[in-house]
């Protein structure tokens, strides 16, 4: 399960926007996720078209009270197909005076326990902040192993970003785990020249730490928060889909960190594997790691090089071998590149993988 926390105390820079849209494309691409909608505002919830105030239990009742933390199961509900959502309301802001009284270990740890009830539910779990950093975004940064911030190119600060990566950098030694921070660049309109510059000036500061995806600006995007839908489901062809497919793509590839809640899971390689074919319409890998089920908890890359197109496979395998064969227009076939190949059970050949 992959924790990723959406932060920056500036308002409005698109935390809500990405953590929704994100969680569309990701979903989109097979992968089960849950939102986490930390902010009180409820934005992520309504954006979802759900109605906080019709919600029987938020996550307010999750957070208060130490035992609520068991309750998490029962008050996320489905947003969408393969999207779980922990919904927010206003009473959430009430949530720091209620446990000011707390020791603060105790405090800021609840969010991480209550992920830790759900341990196989989700693939990737997303958490919306609200606009500062208190309470609420500390349960974020302490559950959290990867944090995306959005910035905004049409009117940056670099002075409240390099604040916030202080207080995540302060935060990660107190939490007594690094948090992977990455950069997004967000709202961006290409055609102004400021844009353009502040871009760049993005990604001279944070060179690998800032994502190749750009978001550009798409009215698109705020009208399916407004219709209660990810922008995949609303408008497929839009610019916001295509640039928060992209991020969905780089952030799959990017493999993060395990971090599951308050543990730690067994340690995962990513691997990539690939294949070239200058026909194939439809290429899947299938083997003993997902249960010979072609394409089964895999990520896909297609890409095209000219003649040829290129299908990228990435797996998420802890150290060991696997057998593997890739499924090319429904025909079994083992890798043409590997020269590691092994009998298999009913008399063909399968290639080998070593993962150490
Ligand atoms: N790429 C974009 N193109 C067009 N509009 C966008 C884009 N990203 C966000 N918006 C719009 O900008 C406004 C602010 O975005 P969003 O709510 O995602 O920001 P936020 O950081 O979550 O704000 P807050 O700090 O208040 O929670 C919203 O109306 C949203 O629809
Ligand atoms: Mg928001």
């Amino acid at each position: 399960m992959r924790v990723i926390a959406i932060v920056n105390q500036k308002g409005g820079c698109g935390k809500t926007t990405t953590t929704v849209n994100l969680a569309g494309c990701l979903a989109a691409d097979g992968a089960r996720v849950l939102v986490v909608d930390l902010d009180p505002q409820a934005h992520s919830t309504i954006a979802f078209g759900i109605d906080p105030e019709e919600i029987d239990e938020n996550l307010y009742e999750v957070l208060a009270e130490p035992g609520g933390t068991e309750r998490m199961e029962q008050v996320v509900v489905e947003a969408a197909e393969k999207i779980g959502l922990a919904p927010s309301g206003i009473v959430l802001s009430a949530l720091e005076q209620r446990l000011a009284a707390e020791r603060a270990d105790s405090r800021t740890e609840r969010l991480a326990a209550a992920l830790a009830t759900l341990p196989d539910r989700f693939e990737y779990v997303l958490i919306d902040c609200p606009p500062n950093v208190g309470l609420l975004t500390f349960n974020a940064l302490r559950a959290a192993g990867e944090v995306i911030v959005p910035l905004e190119t049409s009117r940056f600060a670099i002075h409240g970003v390099q604040k916030l990566l202080e207080t995540i950098g302060l935060l990660s030694e107190r939490v007594g785990h690094e948090l992977d921070v990455r950069i997004l660049p967000t709202l961006y309109d290409g055609r102004t020249r400021f844009a353009r510059q502040t871009l760049a000036e993005i990604r001279s500061l944070f060179q690998d730490l800032c994502f190749d995806t750009v978001i550009r600006n798409n009215v698109k995007l705020r009208e399916a928060a407004q219709r209660g839908e990810p922008i995949v489901n609303f408008a497929p062809r839009a610019n916001g889909a295509i640039d928060y497919s992209a991020l969905s793509v780089e952030v799959a590839a990017s493999g993060g960190r395990l971090f599951s809640g308050a543990d730690t899971v067994p340690s995962q390689r990513e691997v990539v594997v690939q294949f070239r074919d200058g026909r194939a319409a439809d290429v899947r890998i299938a083997g003993d790691f997902n249960g010979w089920v072609p394409d089964k908890g895999v990520r896909s890359l297609i890409e095209s090089d000219g003649e040829a197109r290129v299908w990228t496979k990435i797996l998420q395998l802890p150290p060991g071998i696997y057998q593997y064969r890739y499924v090319v227009d429904g025909e079994w076939r083992e890798d043409p590149d590997n020269p590691e190949v092994v009998t298999n059970d009913v008399g063909g050949r399968s290639s080998v993988l070593t993962v150490t």
